[in-house]
């Protein structure tokens, strides 16, 4: 048995969590979020300073809450990559500070395989195989995952242009909603008439690639149409948000439906922090029903960054037996999702 103190510090969460054996022992978040809203988006030297100051009280926190001593620690895993560079490296100077203090191995992994292990402490094992829709602020991607501490995951389809909760974020700034962009949008649109505005279904038509996103369009749409009939309030805003998010998630849960029947998967895993959007909770639960396809959504709170989706990836690693990082390892900020962890030298990866 070894316990996992996972670091996650790629955007503007601090996440701290401990993990063994697949439970978790405890686990500690700080939020920069509220620094950035006057911006109106993240500022990466804002986050990395919050980081520095919030990643040593949050791993004192996660062991006070886990009863444990720092020398009970038995590997360390942090996000080595993609997110923002400065972040990065907060979290993983951290994390290599600790490897080497304690004299226990340290593991480098991608955010996103982190986002795909999320909620093995609350739901178990995952499937083996299955297919895996990420969709976070950076990414969208349809994946084939196999044994995700072992196996490379194969990209079915990513997004040409703009990640889904980029493209959330972006309309609710046209829309006159606060940061962040993503809740804000998902409560306006609570009472709204999805119906209501007849926006694009990027790439659902039949000649297009099945499992391929673009979603710059979509949010043009959106902002001629505010161009044409001013910001919309009340009820129209409700209406206009309800629509918009029915064309992404229309989107979305085809695709990922879709790649689930042609690939004769029976398992679906959607996660990332667009994941915690009702409605896309909603309509992957009917749709996925329909297709007799299992449907796996973490909790909404392990859906947008934390430390526990990193820790536990890490005790995934750790029970596979996976060969440990070199302590040089480099923060990747563009690092792609080809498996469980960063390699080590990133210049040397090709995409
Ligand atoms: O995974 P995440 O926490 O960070 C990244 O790795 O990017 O995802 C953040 C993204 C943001 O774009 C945010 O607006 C979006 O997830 N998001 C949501 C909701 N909650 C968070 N988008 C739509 N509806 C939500 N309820
Ligand atoms: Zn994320």
């Amino acid at each position: 048995m070894s316990v996992v103190l996972g670091i996650e510090t790629s955007c503007d969460e601090t996440g701290v969590a401990l993990v063994c054996d697949g439970v978790l022992l405890g686990d500690a978040l700080a939020s920069s979020m509220r620094s950035h809203a006057r911006y109106g988006g993240v500022v990466p030297e804002i986050a990395a300073r919050a980081h520095v100051d919030a990643l040593v009280p949050c791993v004192a926190q996660a062991l006070t809450a886990a009863g444990l001593d720092v020398t009970e620690v038995g590997a360390v895993a942090v996000t080595a990559g993609p997110g923002l560079a400065t972040a990065l490296q907060t979290g993983l100077a951290a994390a290599k500070a600790y490897a080497l203090a304690l004299g226990v191995p340290l593991y480098g992994v991608h955010h996103l395989a982190g986002h795909l292990a999320a909620d093995v402490v609350d739901a178990g094992p995952l499937p083996n195989p299955l297919v895996a829709l990420i969709v976070s602020g950076g990414h969208t991607s349809l994946l084939l995952v196999g044994d995700l501490a072992r196996d490379p995951i194969v990209h079915l389809g990513d997004t040409l242009d703009d990640a889904a909760g980029e493209c959330f974020d972006k309309v609710a700034r046209v829309l006159g909603l606060p940061y962040s962009g993503g809740p804000a949008l998902d409560w306006a649109a609570r009472e709204g008439d999805a119906g209501a505005v007849a926006f694009p279904r990027p790439l659902l038509g039949r000649a297009d690639a099945p499992y391929t996103f673009s979603f710059s369009g979509l949010k043009t749409a959106v902002a001629r149409w505010a161009e044409r009939h001013g910001a919309p309030v009340g009820a129209r805003l409700a209406d206009v948000a309800a629509s918009f998010q029915e064309a992404v998630v229309d989107v979305l849960t085809a695709k990922a439906v879709r790649a689930c029947v042609d690939h004769g998967a029976r398992d679906l895993l959607v996660v990332g922090g667009v994941a915690a959007n009702s409605r896309l909770r909603a309509l992957a639960a009917r749709r996925c029903e329909a297709a007799g396809v299992r449907l796996r959504v973490p909790a909404p709170r392990r859906c947008t960054d934390n430390g526990v989706m990193i820790a536990a990836l890490g005790d995934l690693l750790v029970h596979a037996g996976a060969p440990a990082s070199a302590l040089d390892l480099s923060a990747n900020p563009a690092a792609f999702l080809r498996g469980a962890m960063l390699d080590s030298d990133p210049v040397a990866s090709p995409r």
